[in-house]
């Protein structure tokens, strides 16, 4: 049931979970509320000392998911296992599981050592082991001088610091987080990334991650499951589902993608040479993904070449995978990277990003440049034209550019 999607790649070989013992099985679980379906047939396993996350966006049903999982809500139909048992009746608080919100949650009138000891005391753990239970977490979220202190005279990323530590203190068989970087502001929220990452290789424990920013999961994760509208869209490493997006959703959602429309026109073992609405024919290194193995020639598909592996030059390339002529409509200094957006002849925007090194004079509006990349760089996604994402095959599609620098 867990099989990797694809097998070859450098990024295959990477830990998946599928090897390890599933701490977590979702098995065909469909959730309604009323007529609306929040998840649609999740239907796969988060294995012991994974960091699994849920990605999509907001309303797609991370949190219900998780929720689900925590025992807060039921499964309209289908089974959650936990340890291989079936635990759809058993309620939040005899499962071995624990959360981590947005909001810390922490008992403001609780010193930080009361708040980390809490659930232990509670388990009536004797005062010595409390002492060193609660003394080797706040070492982990490297926090000890602040045990005497109240949640209130903590920072909002010390806060979570404790929220982490008091989740953690019982060990639990999975630790679910929603969101929980969401109320720091950028860049304490990726230092908290590394720290949490590196809390959870020091624990070896399962985190299941809830969040809607593709960098914290593609930063974070051993894999991840796209989710879109209750759907699981892709489930799979970082680089898999960077290089190799299962659907026109997948690919826009995670990073930048120029997705043009193609056709099929003719294949040589792993080589498919597809035409490119637009842009000519062109020859795809593909690996496809097996959904595409065996379509017949002229079956509509999506050719992705992502902004960074766009090269821009003034004269035609030669030796290279594929290239095309476009006017620049727009070039955006992005710190790091230019970001040089252009048409071709047919009407398709395409994106490129440049380092430093990609030209040494800007292109200018109303130009002309050729935009080409290596054979191994462009990809082929199945054009769902019915599916969810309301492409339609005619549409040349470009993921909007967010602001200056923001993905770098
Ligand atoms: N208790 C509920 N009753 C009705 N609709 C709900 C309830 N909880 C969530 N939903 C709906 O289910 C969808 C998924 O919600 P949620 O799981 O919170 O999404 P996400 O966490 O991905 O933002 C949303 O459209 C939300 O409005
Ligand atoms: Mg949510």
């Amino acid at each position: 049931m867990l099989r990797s999607r694809r097998s070859g790649p450098f990024w295959c070989g990477s830990r998946t979970g599928i090897d390890a013992q599933p701490v977590i099985q979702f098995e065909h679980v469909t959730k309604r509320f009323g007529a609306f379906v929040a998840v649609h047939e999740a239907h796969f396993a988060i294995g012991e000392g994974e960091f699994f996350s849920l990605l999509g966006p907001s309303g797609c049903g991370k949190t219900t998911t998780l929720r689900m999982v925590a025992g807060f809500e039921r499964p309209t139909s289908g089974r959650i296992l936990l340890d291989g048992r079936d635990v759809s009746r058993v309620p939040p608080y005899k499962r071995d599981v624990n959360t981590v919100f947005q909001q810390y949650a922490l008992f403001p009138h609780l010193s930080v050592y009361d708040n980390v000891a809490f659930g232990l005391r509670s388990r009536k753990v004797g005062a010595a082991e409390v002492r060193r239970r609660v003394g080797e977490l706040l070492e982990l979220v490297r926090l000890p001088e602040v045990a005497d202190r109240r949640p209130g005279q903590l920072s909002g990323g010390q806060q979570q610091r404790i929220a982490l530590a008091r989740a953690l203190v019982n060990r639990p068989r999975a630790l679910l987080l929603d969101e929980p970087l969401g109320a720091l502001d950028l860049k304490l929220r990726e230092t908290m990334q590394v720290e949490l990452k590196r809390i959870q290789r020091e624990v070896n424990a399962t985190f299941v991650y809830v969040t809607h920013d593709q960098a914290e999961a593609l930063t974070m994760s051993d894999r991840i499951a796209v989710m879109h509208a209750g759907r699981t869209e892709q489930i799979g490493t970082p680089p898999e589902i960077y290089h190799r997006p299962a659907t026109a959703f997948v690919a826009s959602f995670i990073g930048n993608a120029n997705l043009l429309p193609a056709r099929v026109a003719g294949r040589d073992g792993q080589r498919f040479t597809v035409d490119v609405a637009g842009a000519g024919r062109h020859t795809v290194a593909a690996d496809a993904g097996p959904e595409l193995h065996t379509v017949p020639n002229g079956t509509e598909v999506l050719f992705m070449v992502r902004p960074e592996a766009m090269m821009v030059s003034r004269q035609e390339p030669a030796g290279v995978g594929g290239r095309v002529a476009v006017t620049v409509t727009d070039v955006v200094f992005a710190g790091p990277t230019l970001r040089c957006v252009g048409h071709t002849a047919h009407g398709a925007v395409l994106t490129a990003e440049v380092g430093p090194h990609g030209l040494s004079v800007a292109p200018q509006r109303g130009e002309q440049v050729w935009l080409s990349w290596a054979e191994a760089a462009a990809g082929l996604v199945p054009a769902d034209v019915t599916g969810p994402t309301g492409l339609t095959g005619a549409q040349p599609l470009v993921e909007p550019s967010g602001p200056p620098g923001e993905r770098i």
